[in-house]
């Protein structure tokens, strides 16, 4: 993506222990916290972790998350998912969503 650096996924481990851990792991086979475990993310359609239960406004979002959709949310989540329950103002540095990216992206199978 044109506007989006390249991301440090050890880096973005970092970020993603500091902002999003009080509410998210992204660890196969590790429960859901507060939001939804992020382990395989990269590739499926919003709302669609098995057994987490979700607002209307983030399952019926219908997008799949790539480093696009993620660059967008993550910026400004509410603004992308206007009723979601993720209480979080974004991550308004862009190297800092590319390396948190990079992460989401090496949490799979
Ligand atoms: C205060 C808790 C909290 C924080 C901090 C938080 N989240 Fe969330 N997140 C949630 C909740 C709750 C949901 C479910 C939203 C809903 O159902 O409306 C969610 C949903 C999501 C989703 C959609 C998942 C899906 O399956 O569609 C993504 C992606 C996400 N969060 C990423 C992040 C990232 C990355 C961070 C850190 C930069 C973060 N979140 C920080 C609570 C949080």
């Amino acid at each position: 993506m044109a506007d989006l650096p390249d991301g440090d996924p050890t880096r973005g481990k970092k970020i993603f222990i500091q902002k999003c851990g009080q509410c998210h792991v992204a660890e196969k086979g590790k429960g859901h916290k507060q939001g939804p475990n992020l382990y395989n993310l990269v590739g499926r359609k919003t709302g669609s972790a098995e057994g987490f239960d979700y607002t209307d406004a983030n399952k019926s979002k219908g997008i799949t998350w790539s480093r696009e959709t993620l660059n967008i949310y993550l910026e400004n989540p509410k603004k992308y998912i206007p009723g979601t329950k993720m209480i979080f103002a974004g991550i308004k540095k862009k190297q800092e969503r590319a390396d948190v990216i990079a992460y989401l992206e090496s949490s799979k199978d």
